[in-house]
Order: structure tokens, then C-alpha cells, then sequence
């Protein structure tokens, strides 16, 4: 296996960062539900750091998947079963990286602007609270949130439609 991609394969880098991302998301996901629920007290507070530093992993893969994207050729869509189906592949994968960054960044604002500290890439970041800006953020949270389960249901779909529908087997471009 490559260690980066070529125009025909997905390397060992994007598939690391592939399932990475999927694994940390599909525990980050019914986290962040579970926490919402939880009374305040010690076990909300220590469930909402995990939630914080699961959260920020997931956003600094996603930066490298970014990264890794841009110095690395995107594997082609070989066969197109149906009128538009690349341009559709390549727009969940975009909107995908779209929803992780606006909940990540959303996240992120959210506290900084409830006046709590965060690490960011290695530095200590306060700000100004101003709690308006902080439920606007939120809002954007829990809106994103729901965006990528739709997004990431009709991506999972699309691999078993393609498994059974077009007798075409993709996972195996990604394992
Ligand atoms: C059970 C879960 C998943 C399965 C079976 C799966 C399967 C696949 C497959 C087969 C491809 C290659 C598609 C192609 O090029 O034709 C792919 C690419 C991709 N998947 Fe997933 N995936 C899963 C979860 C996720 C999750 C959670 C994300 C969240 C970000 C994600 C984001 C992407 C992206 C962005 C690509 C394009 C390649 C890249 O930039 O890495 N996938 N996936
Ligand atoms: C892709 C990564 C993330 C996912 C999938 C995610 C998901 C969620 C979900 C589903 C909720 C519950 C929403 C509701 O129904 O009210 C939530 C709440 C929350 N998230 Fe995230 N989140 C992510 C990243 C982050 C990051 C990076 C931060 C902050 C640095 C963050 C901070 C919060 C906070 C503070 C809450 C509210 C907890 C409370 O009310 O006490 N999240 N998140």
C-alpha cells in the first residue's frame, strides 16, 4: 500500500485520517446528546472535557486531511453509475469537511465566548465573554450537528447502494 495517494488509489495517510475521523465522530456524536442531558455538577463538567478534547482531535485532523488533500492527488470516481453521481461523490465529501469545521469552529467559539479558557494549537485563549455571541454559536453547534448526520447517513448509503444496487465495491478504495 502507498503511504500517499496516487490519481488511482486512497495512501495509507488518507485512510489513517479516514478512519480515525469516523471512529472519533461515531463516539463524539451521542457524547455530545448524552452531555446536553446530564444535570450540572462533576460528571457533566468531566464528560464536557472529554467532549472538548475529542472534539478538538477531530478538528485538527481535519486540518491535516485538508493538508494531506492539497499536496496529494484525489484518487478518480471510476465509473459513474448514473448522470452526476462524481459531482454528487465529491459534494458530500466536501460538505462533509464543511459541517466538521463550522461544528468544531462553532464549538470552539461557543466557549471562548462564555469567557472559559481553551488551548489552541499549544497556546492558552481567553477572550471578552459575551453570552449572546456564545447561543448564537450553540445554535450553529446543533444545526451543523444535524447536518452531518444527514450528510454522513447518505454517505454510509451511498457505499451500501453501490455494494448492492451497482454491484460495485468502493469500501475496498477506502480499507
Ligand atoms: C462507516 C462509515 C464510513 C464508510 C463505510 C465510509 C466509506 C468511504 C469510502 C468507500 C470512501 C471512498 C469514496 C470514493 O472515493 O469513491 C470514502 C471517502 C471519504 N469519506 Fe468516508 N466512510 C465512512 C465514514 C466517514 C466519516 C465519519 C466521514 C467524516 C468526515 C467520512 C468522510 C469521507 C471523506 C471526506 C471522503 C473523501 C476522501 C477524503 O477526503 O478522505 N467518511 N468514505
Ligand atoms: C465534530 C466534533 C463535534 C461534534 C460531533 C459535537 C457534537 C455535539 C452535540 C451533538 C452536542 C449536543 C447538542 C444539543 O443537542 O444540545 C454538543 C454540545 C456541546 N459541544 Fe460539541 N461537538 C463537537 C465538537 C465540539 C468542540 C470542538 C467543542 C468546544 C471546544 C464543543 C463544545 C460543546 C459544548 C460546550 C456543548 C454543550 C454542552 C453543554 O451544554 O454543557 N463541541 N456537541
Amino acid at each position: 500500500m502507498h503511504l500517499t495517494n496516487t490519481i488511482s488509489e486512497y495512501g495509507f495517510i488518507s485512510k489513517l485520517f479516514h478512519w480515525l475521523t469516523a471512529l472519533l465522530l461515531f463516539v463524539q456524536i451521542p457524547l455530545g446528546f448524552y452531555l446536553v442531558d446530564l444535570d450540572f455538577g462533576k460528571e457533566r463538567i468531566n464528560f464536557e472535557n472529554i467532549h472538548v478534547i475529542i472534539g478538538l482531535s477531530i478538528f485538527y485532523l481535519a486540518i491535516l486531511r485538508l493538508l494531506n488533500n492539497f499536496f496529494n492527488p484525489t484518487p478518480k470516481i471510476k465509473t459513474s453509475s448514473f448522470f452526476g453521481q462524481k459531482f454528487i461523490a465529491r459534494l458530500n465529501h466536501v460538505l462533509l469537511y464543511l459541517s466538521i469545521l463550522t461544528i468544531t469552529i462553532s464549538g470552539i467559539l461557543k466557549k471562548l465566548f462564555n469567557g472559559e479558557k481553551l488551548n489552541l494549537f499549544f497556546k492558552d485563549i481567553q477572550i471578552q465573554d459575551n453570552f449572546d455571541l456564545a447561543d448564537q454559536f450553540y445554535d450553529i453547534h446543533i444545526i451543523a450537528n444535524y447536518t452531518l448526520i444527514v450528510l454522513l447517513t447518505l454517505h454510509i448509503l451511498a457505499v451500501i447502494i453501490h455494494r448492492y444496487i451497482f454491484k460495485e465495491n468502493i469500501l475496498k478504495k477506502m480499507i
